[in-house]
């Protein structure tokens, strides 16, 4: 199996999403044998926004890593990602690997009868941390954009691992990814019984 592995915070060592990620990667290869993981940290290996030159396929080096990028998410069976909350959306490097995987033709098409995911099969597991509490508000443009963009990709399997309101106190912070943490081992048991 082979299972991808994104994380994309800023905050390094204090991250809430890099710990989650970390936790629920972990957590499949000590229960399942031969997993096979890739990993990339958009922080420390960005990849640039998309322009009219990435479209043309302008500069071969740059051309090259979105090919990579995109196969390795065609290829991945699992995908794990570190998801903060950013002015109540995504990160922009996550947000520039997202165009880098939406590529017309290879993830999805447009038919006569409307828009096809073409990268179904796979399980995308979110790690969501945010400073405030935004589950079910107006607010969160975070958690149902990533839903949309992978149901859109044809991946209806999406579950999110959340720590909410870490910014509220420290005990918030704790609590939260405590309850996230305890949450994890339940993603993995199903597949565990398939395999
Ligand atoms: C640049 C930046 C923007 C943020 N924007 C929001 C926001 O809009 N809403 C919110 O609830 N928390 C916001 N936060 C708090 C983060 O969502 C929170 O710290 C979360 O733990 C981030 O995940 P990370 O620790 O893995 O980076 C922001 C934090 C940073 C650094």
């Amino acid at each position: 199996m082979n299972l991808l592995h994104i994380d994309s915070s800023a905050l390094g060592q204090n991250s809430v999403t890099r710990e989650l990620s970390a936790a629920i990667v972990s957590q499949w290869t000590s229960t399942l044998d031969g997993v096979q993981v890739e990993y990339r940290d958009l922080d420390r290996e960005p990849l640039p926004h998309l322009t009219g030159g990435s479209l043309a396929k302008a500069d071969p080096a740059e051309a090259a890593d979105a090919e990579r990028t995109l196969q390795q998410f065609l290829d991945a069976d699992v995908v794990v990602i570190g998801a903060p909350m950013y002015n109540f959306a995504i990160p922009s490097t996550l947000k520039a690997w997202i165009d880098r995987v939406a590529v017309a033709g290879r993830t999805f098409r447009y038919t006569e009868a409307g828009p096809e995911g073409l990268a179904g099969g796979k399980k995308v597991v979110i790690a969501s941390g945010r400073g405030g509490l935004h589950s079910g508000a107006p607010s969160d443009f975070q958690e149902p954009y990533l839903r949309q963009v992978f149901a859109f990709l044809g991946i209806e399997d999406v579950e999110f691992v959340r720590a909410e309101g870490v910014a509220y106190s420290p005990q918030h912070r704790s609590d939260a990814i405590a309850a996230a943490k305890a949450a994890i081992p339940a993603l993995v048991a199903p597949l565990r019984k398939a395999a």
